[in-house]
């Protein structure tokens, strides 16, 4: 399997512990404000990481690319701020609105630049 691929599903695996920490904890104290936080840490972080593994693996010829690895960087780089300042952000501190805007913004430029290698990836 391709090194990128390897890098994606531990990533995606550290996420969903984390998402599944959260959940615990919300279900334990009853306090649900950071599903949202939940919600996006395993989708963005689990879901989503696990499916560009999976088309790196099925490509081991982009995996090996440095745009590839680029975007591994950004789209990791984004959730990594994103996950826990939305998480602050939505348990009562509003002042991180403008971080959790920016690595949107940063997670949002990862997806893209995945379907600039999805649509330059000759048949
Ligand atoms: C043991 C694992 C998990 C626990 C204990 C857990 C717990 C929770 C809890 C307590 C909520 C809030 C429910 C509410 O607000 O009424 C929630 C919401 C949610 N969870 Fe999880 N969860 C787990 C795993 C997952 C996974 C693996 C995913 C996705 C891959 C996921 C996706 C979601 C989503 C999308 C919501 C929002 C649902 C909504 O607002 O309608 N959860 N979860």
């Amino acid at each position: 399997m391709p090194q990128l691929s390897i890098w994606y599903f531990r990533t995606a695996i550290l996420f969903l512990i984390a998402g599944i920490c959260l959940g615990l904890y919300m279900s334990i104290t009853h306090k649900f404000e950071a599903t949202g936080a939940h919600a996006h840490i395993n989708l963005l972080g689990w879901v989503t990481m696990a499916i560009f593994g999976i088309y790196y693996a099925l490509n081991p010829v982009q995996a090996a690319s440095r745009i590839a690895r680029i975007q591994y960087m950004l789209y990791t780089l984004g959730i990594l701020v994103m996950a826990p300042s939305l998480f602050l952000m939505l348990t009562g501190n509003p002042a991180l609105e403008p971080v959790v805007a920016i690595s949107s913004l940063v997670t949002f430029a990862g997806v893209l630049l995945f379907a600039v290698i999805l649509f330059s990836r000759k048949a």
